[in-house]
């Protein structure tokens, strides 16, 4: 898989990536790269700026400081590049619409259309290259339905679908199977890993999961803070270097839990 690969320019290359909300910085400096072919993970506690990191690149937040370079083309601060696609834990398809249609709304930016496809038939060529996507993620079969009758599992294969018909290199993911049973998790896994190996898509996922993250990925990223605490081969990733992610939280969390129980325990002795 992947090791072929990293020797290959960048995909997306992000170099001191910048962003606060208020007075609190999220990214602070953030710089990391995927190659094309290449599957790398995200992993860091809740709040540690991996959805940001994302949403920066994909163009939903604009940064305050640093580059966002696409196949050598580095983007307007807040811009949209067009080959840059992402999904979410929450599938965002328009559920009442066919699945074929859902996969055509990739290709709105490049026909100039983007929010007027609600009246929209799509052209054919379109809807033929639509098609060929939704077969490369095996649901061809289900053009026809409406995207809200698909399972979960199913729907986020549509997203990615979508994307591909955008005709994006570089795939976002941004918790892709938190709301997956383990089956359609492991489809959609495979699905990104197939992605990067056989169509050379650069794929960068948020995972919850380090063991999936291990298993599909080639190098695993760690965020705390706003920034890169490791960024290594997923093989040379320990248990221990995983659960360092988590231990702040983690503390912050039974420190909380102790002053909440020293707290009761003076109520009662007021009691
Ligand atoms: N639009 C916003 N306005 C204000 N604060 C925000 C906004 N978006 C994110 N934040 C804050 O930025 C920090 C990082 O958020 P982010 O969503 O990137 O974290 P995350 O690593 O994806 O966490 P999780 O694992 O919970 O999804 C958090 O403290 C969050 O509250
Ligand atoms: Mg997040």
């Amino acid at each position: 898989m992947g090791a072929d690969h990293l020797s290959g320019a960048a995909m997306l290359r992000i170099d001191g990536l910048r962003k606060a909300f208020g007075e609190k910085t999220v990214l602070d400096g953030l710089a990391f790269e995927v190659a094309s072919g290449e599957v790398v993970s995200l992993l860091g506690a809740n709040g540690s700026g991996k959805s940001t990191s994302l949403r920066c690149v994909v163009g939903l937040e604009r940064p305050d400081g640093g580059t966002i370079t696409v196949d050598g083309v580095t983007a307007k601060p807040g811009e949209a590049m067009p080959t840059v696609a992402m999904v979410f834990q929450k599938i965002h398809l328009v559920p009442r619409r066919s699945v074929l249609d859902n996969v055509c709304a990739g290709a709105l930016g490049r026909l100039g259309l983007s929010r007027s496809w609600s009246v929209l038939a799509f052209p054919r060529e379109v809807q033929a290259e639509a098609m060929a996507c939704l077969d490369r993620v095996g649901l061809a079969d289900r053009a026809r339905e409406k995207a809200g009758r698909l399972s979960g599992g199913q729907q986020q294969r549509v997203a990615v679908a979508r994307a591909l018909c955008q005709r994006a290199t570089v795939l976002l993911a941004d918790e892709p199977v938190s709301a997956l049973d383990p089956a359609a998790s492991e489809q959609v896994m495979n699905l990104l890993r197939s992605l990067a190996d056989d169509d050379g898509l650069a794929v960068a996922a948020v995972l919850h999961q380090p063991n999936l993250a291990r298993r599909f990925s080639d190098r695993i990223l760690g965020l705390a803070g706003g920034r890169l605490v490791f960024d290594s081969r997923s093989a040379e990733v320990t248990d221990e270097t995983v659960a360092s992610l988590y231990r702040p939280a983690l503390e912050a969390l039974e420190a909380a839990e102790s002053a909440e129980s020293a707290e009761s325990a003076e109520m009662r002795e007021y009691a």
